[in-house]
């Protein structure tokens, strides 16, 4: 991969744009689930920093659960394939669930996730959050119930994404030119 610099990075959305987009979503949230309890999915790595800000908007009564997927090794394009390289969950039946992404690209990982859901618990309810959405490039037929911005076909870094496992610790979300990257 191309070495990338921070001043290579552009900004997309700013810190100030997320917050106020973040509480936007949680009011949205808040709004749907009243006072059930909520078992928050997190995508590890890149949806950490958006889901410990999201919750922290929210007002139900929450538990919180960590998987770990992968479709894009060390590459700016989804392998195709999604790699579970962690998803141990307890018992979802009869539960609301919520799970929370960084990015719907394909949407090949969302599928694999919300497959694997419907496969082995009969949840009270299952939807999907993200906090980026690149309808353009998607391959798989699912849509997230909710999100914080639509994006064009860029590669983006920053509140959690990453290129080459760098960048994740941005405040802001930003993507570097295509020539800079590839
Ligand atoms: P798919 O294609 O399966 O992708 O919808 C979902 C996962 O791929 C990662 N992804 C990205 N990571 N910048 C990143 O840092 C991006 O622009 C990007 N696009 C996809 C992400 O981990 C997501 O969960
Ligand atoms: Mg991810």
């Amino acid at each position: 991969m191309k070495n990338v610099n921070l001043s290579d990075i552009k900004v997309l959305f700013d810190e100030n744009e997320i917050r106020t987009k973040v509480k936007e979503i949680a009011n949205k949230l808040n709004e749907y689930y009243k006072d059930e309890e909520v078992c928050i999915v997190c995508v590890l790595k890149g949806a950490v920093i958006f889901a410990t800000d999201l919750v922290r908007e929210l007002t139900m009564p929450l538990t919180m659960e960590f998987i770990r997927l992968s479709s894009y090794g060390h590459s700016t394009a989804s392998s195709g394939k999604v790699n579970a390289v962690d998803i141990k969950l307890p018992d979802l039946t009869g539960k609301n669930v919520l799970i929370v992404e960084d990015i719907i690209d394909t949407g090949l990982t969302a599928k694999f996730l919300l497959d694997f859901i419907a496969l082995n618990f009969k949840t009270k309810s299952t939807k999907f959050v993200s906090l980026l959405d690149k309808k353009c490039s998607r391959q798989a037929d699912v849509e997230a119930d909710y999100y914080c911005f639509e994006i064009d076909d860029k590669f983006v870094v920053g509140y959690g994404l990453d290129y080459d496992s760098k960048f994740r610790n941005l405040k802001f979300i930003g993507y570097a030119d295509k020539s800079v990257i590839k």
